[in-house]
């Protein structure tokens, strides 16, 4: 298939979209930062499924980045990128500048609470989440998607997406993809190529301690005695833990027992210098 559009600036998008809207074709948004892999593209296909015309993002936010995280040096892969989007089926790729998207002066920044302050992410990244909300907002209000899609993999970015296109009154239904793995279990990340060959072999200890989890709570098994289990084995593995927890899947809020479910287990934690993300549902 010929290769995506690819436009730079938010007029030529809004421009874009008119056109296809005014055919009646149902428009759907991928917000991504690049370096894409099949979990990025899986995304893709799927909202080339649910919509006519699909418009990919590709823009590393800075607002999302500590000073001390890895802006500066994140994945740029470009030219492989649009390849790869080519191949699953990309109307527009959105890549704006840094500079369209916060011009000088820019002075507005979404603050999302609820699922944004459960204490999993936001308490080792606490700019995080209103970096991604302010940035997601943009893209939504300017592409004016039917559907706009979000990987399980960040899992709490994508309630906290659900609930700001809800709160916002944004006429765009966010659709969650599942999770794409490797052959062992480790999802695929973009930071994955961080991991020196021995952090590699380990790194599956996340989803196999995940794994375990949701079986034993599903056994009936207390879900403190479960968790304190698959903290211990993720340390023992080598890992710098952040956290281990298990949450209702909206809300994000802590669960005392199976019953209030249902349940989302979530993992943060630090392989060497790498920080890996991951979860599921019981
Ligand atoms: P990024 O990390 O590039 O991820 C883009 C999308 O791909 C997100 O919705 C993410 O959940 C999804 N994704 C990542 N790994 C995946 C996997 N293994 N399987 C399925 N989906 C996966 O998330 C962001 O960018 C940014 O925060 C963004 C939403 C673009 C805002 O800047």
């Amino acid at each position: 298939m010929a290769g995506p559009r690819i436009v730079r600036k938010v007029k030529a998008l809004r421009a874009a979209v008119a056109g296809w809207r005014r055919r009646r074709a149902r428009i759907a948004l991928v917000p991504t930062m690049g370096a894409l892999h099949l979990g990025h593209l899986s995304l893709v296909r799927l909202a080339g499924r649910r919509a006519d015309r699909v418009v990919v993002s590709i823009f590393v936010n800075p607002a999302q980045f500590a000073p001390h995280e890895d802006f500066a040096t994140y994945p740029r892969t470009w030219t492989t990128d649009i390849a790869k989007l080519a191949a699953a089926g990309t109307d527009l790729v959105f890549a704006p500048t840094v500079a369209e998207v916060y011009p000088e002066g820019f002075a507005t920044r979404i603050a999302p609470e609820g699922p944004a302050q459960a204490g999993l992410e936001d308490r080792f990244r606490p700019h995080f989440f209103g970096g991604v909300a302010t940035v997601v907002a943009k893209l939504l209000i300017e592409a004016m998607p039917d559907i706009a899609v979000f990987g399980e993999k960040d899992y709490q970015q994508l309630q906290v997406v659900k609930r700001l296109a809800r709160d916002l009154d944004l006429p765009v239904k966010i659709v969650g993809g599942q999770t794409v793995r490797e052959q062992d279990g480790l999802a695929l990340s973009s930071r994955n190529v961080y991991l020196s060959p021995d952090e590699r072999r380990r790194a599956p200890t996340l989803i196999r301690v995940l794994g375990e989890s949701a079986k034993a709570i599903k056994a009936g098994e207390p879900i403190e005695s479960v968790l304190a289990r698959g903290r211990s084995a993720i340390t023992a593995a080598g890992f710098a833990l952040d956290y281990l927890e298990a949450r209702h899947a909206e809300t994000l809020k802590p669960i005392a027992s199976a019953k209030d479910g249902p349940i989302r287990l979530l993992v943060a934690a630090k392989l060497g210098a790498t920080r890996l993300i991951d979860n599921l549902g019981v």
